[in-house]
């Protein structure tokens, strides 16, 4: 995701927001830029790439000014490009402004500050931060942020400058992180530690609805909304540089699991309406939805065990035939699609030649392909007739987790869509899974608050050589999702069989106390399901369930119980894939491996 410095002292501000934005790179980007507070001006530089593109722009050209702030995009809204990077200003040059988030409203507002004249430059949510603190600014900068506070929705994390107020930074946030490092004659703004630590450890963490105010001798904390003060404690930073950027969690695999919340959170974001999902979301028309007859799933790895979940959830609902394809297998096999199948491809990296091939492959075919990927500006991005970002932020260990669970809901709101264009469920059951995708983010994060039990688990399995993932219906795409986790993190072999297919071979490998996890969440095919977990019972395996609280059943025959919240079935694989992740990292850790970078790995297979 994007990451904000910021510097008011007394030393040319440009090296101290250059150093702290190398410091930031770690959480991935695709533009950068900086303002300064100089000679009562606001002078900016900003360039789309690396660090190193914006560095050969500031050649020679630094100025003297002592406050200011920077910026690396991890684009949203509006492709990667010079004009889309930050710092925004207003038209007249006197703000400037960075962000982190989504500002859902933008658009209206936009609308709305284009036809009082405003000119805008970019196509950024962000933007409009800039000239909204133009027009309310009279002569006090806290006052005008207030305002623009009071009037966005979404999740920010920004910083303003102001050339009428040359000697301050105001920063605001909510649900994107902020500290700010306190100096001495100097203090410091930052998304993560990371980039403060050369200089303070010293620190207050803003919390949601806050507001600072940084000059050089003094930090004052208000309520943005009240601008009443807010006392802060000191929170002193024991972690080294390598131990901040992952945030304090040993490895980034652990961190994404846990930003899972927030990823899905965002992923929601804007995409819902009362009445169903938000068609115009998906970049695709309602009246083209209504023509498809087919839907072809296409990716990779996890992203194609999303695509196996999605089809289950896309014939649930909207009753369309779905087809789930290996990208390196559809785009071989001369597919059976056309003018009238909707082609998926799903793509973390949005770079996976496989993917990219059979993206490219239906597109020949006549098909019309939408995109489902992480990475604004992606190949696969660049080439769909759609796309529909999932907006996990960077993803940076090779094990997808995030990414995953967050492309879940994009196939969840495809369903929806579809379910909405062909009438195919009524007001009530859109509304019952509306109502479920918006809880998902809070049961995620109740489902990480108990990671005792698995943890404990791991120590079952990390012995083992093999372990066995079973389900039926979708509770089977979690399952094989479930084993390439462990597999490619633990390098413990794992399979995943449909339950029902136990008997028909598989069985023969089942012996005393092997592992064998059952994924429980489907009511409608429990009973049977239990009738697997006493077939390898019967045989002496150990089977660790996971299934939805309330449905006790299972409870009497599993070994152990994972048990996720209620929900509805068609969204019960996010919350009960976490167990899974959560045990292959434990099982991983256990082993000693590598866990962000596992052997023979990498996280983008950009190669046949
Ligand atoms: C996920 O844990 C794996 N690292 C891998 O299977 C990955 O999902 C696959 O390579 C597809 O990558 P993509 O989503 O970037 O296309």
């Amino acid at each position: 995701m994007c990451g904000i410095v910021g510097y008011v002292g007394e030393k040319p501000a440009v090296p101290i927001l250059m150093a702290g934005l190398q410091k930031l790179e770690y959480r991935g980007y695709d533009s950068a830029g900086i303002a300064v507070v100089d000679q009562e001006a606001i002078w900016v530089k900003k360039a789309m790439g690396k660090l190193a593109v914006l560095e050969d722009r500031l050649n020679g050209t630094r100025p003297d000014g002592v406050v200011g702030i920077g910026h690396t995009r991890w684009a949203t809204h509006g492709r990667p490009s010079d004009e889309n990077s930050h710092p925004h200003q207003d038209g007249r040059g006197d703000f400037a402004v960075v962000h982190n988030g989504i500002i859902e409203n933008y658009l209206t507002i936009k609308q709305r500050l284009a036809a009082a004249g405003h000119v805008f430059a970019s196509e950024t949510d962000t933007e409009i931060l800039a000239h909204l603190v133009e027009a309310y600014y009279d002569g006090n900068l806290e006052a005008a942020v207030q305002r623009v506070v009071s009037e966005i929705t979404g999740s920010y994390a920004a910083a303003f400058i102001c050339r009428h107020e040359p000697e301050k930074i105001v920063a605001v946030r909510k649900d994107s992180p902020l500290v700010i490092g306190l100096g001495q004659g100097e203090n410091f703004l930052a998304s993560d530690i990371p980039a403060i630590l050369n200089h303070t450890r010293k620190t207050y963490v803003l919390t949601d609805g806050e507001m600072a105010v940084l000059t050089r001798d003094a930090v004052t904390v208000k309520s943005a909304a009240t601008g009443a003060p807010v006392s802060k404690e000191i929170f002193e930073v024991k972690w080294d540089a390598v131990a901040a950027e992952k945030a304090g969690f040993d490895h980034f695999m652990l961190k994404e699991i846990f930003e899972q919340p927030k990823a899905l959170r965002d992923t929601i974001t804007g995409r819902l309406t009362p009445t169903g999902a938000d068609l115009a979301a998906l970049g695709l028309e309602p009246a083209l939805l209504a023509q498809i007859n087919q839907v072809a799933i296409v990716a990779c790895g996890t992203a194609y065990h999303a695509g196996l979940v999605g089809k289950y959830i896309i014939e649930a609902l909207a009753r369309v035939p779905v087809v789930v394809d290996i990208a390196s297998e559809f785009r071989y096999r001369n597919p059976m699609v056309n003018e009238q199948t909707l082609v998926v491809v799903v793509s973390q990296s949005g770079e996976t030649a496989d993917t990219l091939a059979a993206l490219r492959e239906a597109k020949r075919k006549g098909a019309k392909v939408l995109a489902v990927t992480n990475v604004v500006g992606s190949s696969v991005a660049r080439e769909a007739d759609a796309v529909f970002y999932t907006w996990a932020g960077p993803e940076i260990a090779v094990a997808s987790t995030k990414a995953y669970t967050s492309q879940l809901v994009a196939m969840q709101i495809l369903a929806l869509s579809l379910a909405q264009v062909r009438q195919t469920l009524t007001p009530d059951a859109i509304g019952e899974i509306v109502a479920g995708l918006k809880r998902l983010p809070a049961q995620v994060a109740a489902v990480l608050a108990g990671t005792g039990t698995v943890k404990a688990i791991s120590n079952r399995i990390k012995d083992w050589d093999n372990v066995f993932f079973i389900g039926r219906g979708v509770d089977y795409a979690v399952a094989m999702e479930g084993a390439l986790k462990l597999k490619e993190i633990s390098y413990i072999h794992a399979e995943a069989y449909a339950a029902g297919e136990l008997k028909h071979g598989t069985l023969a490998l089942i012996t005393e106390h092997i592992p064998v996890i059952t994924l429980a969440t489907q009511e409608q095919v429990l009973e049977k399901t239990v009738s697997n977990v006493q077939e390898v019972r019967a045989r002496g395996a150990y089977v660790i369930a996971v299934a939805l609280a309330g449905n006790e059943t299972v409870n009497e025959y599993a070994d152990v119980v994972l048990t996720v919240p209620q929900t509805h079935p068609v969204l019960a694989p996010v919350l009960a894939v976490v167990p899974l992740q959560l045990l292959a990292y434990y099982s991983a850790v256990a082993r000693d491996c590598d866990v962000d970078k596992p052997r023979n790995l990498a996280k983008s297979v950009t190669v046949e």
